[in-house]
């Protein structure tokens, strides 16, 4: 019988025309209630899903690529909690599915030429393609159109990879520091040296407990050239185990880049697999040409913006989305920072929601720290530029204890 309604529902599915696109394959299948398990850190606890019809759209391009679009469909663990609260929920793999982490497989042409239309997936498109197919496919499913006309009412974007080829390139700089300095700390040195940034930072905030305010105003190093600043540092307390990582080779200490920088550089500015970061030098005049590029693609007057980052978060900067969110301010709003490394928030996406559709904004997200974290807090990650303060008394571990100032 559900088999029945998902195969019913795809004989009279209509897809809209998709600029620069060719709709291989709806296909669908009616799903009875199940359990997704946590996976941290996609997902952090158990998502109960109800009875759902699960869509998977392929569409492709030229030149040739394969790109699924599910909708309502168990495959990532990012849609569990979505469909779980009564949604219809939709995400896409930009093409990249047999090895989402690494440009290896699929970075370069078989002639050596950047594959153009991948990173266009991966910068735009797919994102665009995702939502007006995902709202198809709803529209369809249960015979209303939606609301809005707009593209999308509102955002929630956790840690979002804004300026994504500026900060994956600066994220090369700790290697080339060390290698102009020729030391290279091992990881325990690299622990010891975060431990004394926290406690030394820790000690200008007033409560004690190895959460920094606004962390991402002190910083390590950061990327400059000629005294030139390229873009930001690391957050003082990131740990620093990945972008500035090192390994023995042979009793010897050497530098060793974090894969996504690493990838990046061989294939996306190098064009060349067998480039080895950990040569890059220092230079005062031109090696590394960083580019800012302002993403454009949600400017509508009024959106709703929410984006949160972990302030201590190594990987992703959090002063790119306050430079974001300081460029587009005028159409934006937006939320602040979480200070607690391995961070999470209990109701962003209820905020959100009142926020787009009632046009309610409230002062601060709830953080908590995850699950199995050995110190268990509570903050308010408070809306930007405003921080989290304690009141002066009360339990240190309770959001009623701070407020927003
Ligand atoms: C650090 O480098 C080692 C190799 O020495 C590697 O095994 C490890 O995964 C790296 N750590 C991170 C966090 O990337
Ligand atoms: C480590 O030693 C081996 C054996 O002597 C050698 O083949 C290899 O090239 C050395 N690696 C480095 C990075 O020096």
């Amino acid at each position: 019988m559900t088999m029945f309604v998902a195969s019913l529902f795809i004989s009279v599915l209509l897809m809209p025309p998709i600029a620069e696109a060719t709709i291989l394959s709806p296909s669908g299948i009616s799903m009875l209630p199940f359990t997704i398990p946590a996976v941290t850190p996609l997902l952090l606890s158990p998502a109960s899903v109800p009875m759902i019809c699960a869509i998977t759209v392929i569409l492709t391009h030229q030149p040739k690529d394969t790109v699924t679009i599910q909708a309502a469909s168990h495959g990532p663990l990012t849609l569990g909690p979505a469909v779980a609260g009564g949604f219809a929920a939709a995400s896409i793999d930009i093409g990249v599915s047999a090895n989402p982490w690494s440009p290896e497989s699929c970075g370069l042409k078989e002639n050596g030429e950047v594959n153009l239309g991948v990173l266009t997936n991966f910068a735009s498109r797919s994102v665009r393609e995702m939502t007006v197919i995902g709202k198809a496919v709803t529209e369809s499913f249960y015979g209303k159109r939606s609301q809005y006309q707009e593209l999308l009412d509102g955002i929630l974007a956790g840690a979002p990879w804004i300026y994504w080829p500026t900060y994956v390139i600066a994220e090369l700089w700790s290697q080339v520091v060390m290698k102009e300095v020729g030391v290279y700390p091992s990881p325990d040195e690299l622990n010891a040296v975060v431990a004394a940034a926290i406690l030394v930072c820790g000690e200008i905030d007033e409560v004690k407990d190895g959460v920094i305010n606004e962390p991402e105003k002190k910083i390590y190093t950061r990327p400059e050239t000629g005294g030139r600043q390229l873009w930001y540092g690391i957050p003082i307390g990131a740990p620093l185990d990945s972008l500035a990582n090192t390994t023995a080779v042979n009793g010897t200490r050497i530098g060793f880049t974090s894969f996504v920088p690493d990838t990046w550089t061989r294939y996306f500015v190098k064009w060349d697999p067998g480039y080895r970061t950990t040569s890059i030098e220092l230079c005062t005049t031109t090696c590394l040409t960083m580019r800012i590029l302002i993403y454009h693609g949600f400017n509508t007057p009024g959106g709703n913006f929410l984006v949160w980052h972990g302030g201590a978060y190594q990987p992703i900067f959090p002063q790119g989305g306050t430079l974001y969110v300081q460029r587009v301010g005028a159409v934006m709003n937006h939320y602040g920072f979480g200070t607690t490394p391995g961070a999470r928030t209990s109701n962003a996406f209820e905020m959100l929601i009142a926020w787009a559709e009632y046009g309610i904004t409230l002062e601060f997200l709830k953080g908590q720290t995850l699950p199995l974290a050995s110190v268990q807090l509570r903050r308010k990650i408070c809306r930007y530029p405003l921080v989290s303060r304690y009141r002066g008394f009360g339990n240190m571990n309770e959001l009623k204890s701070f407020e927003c100032v």
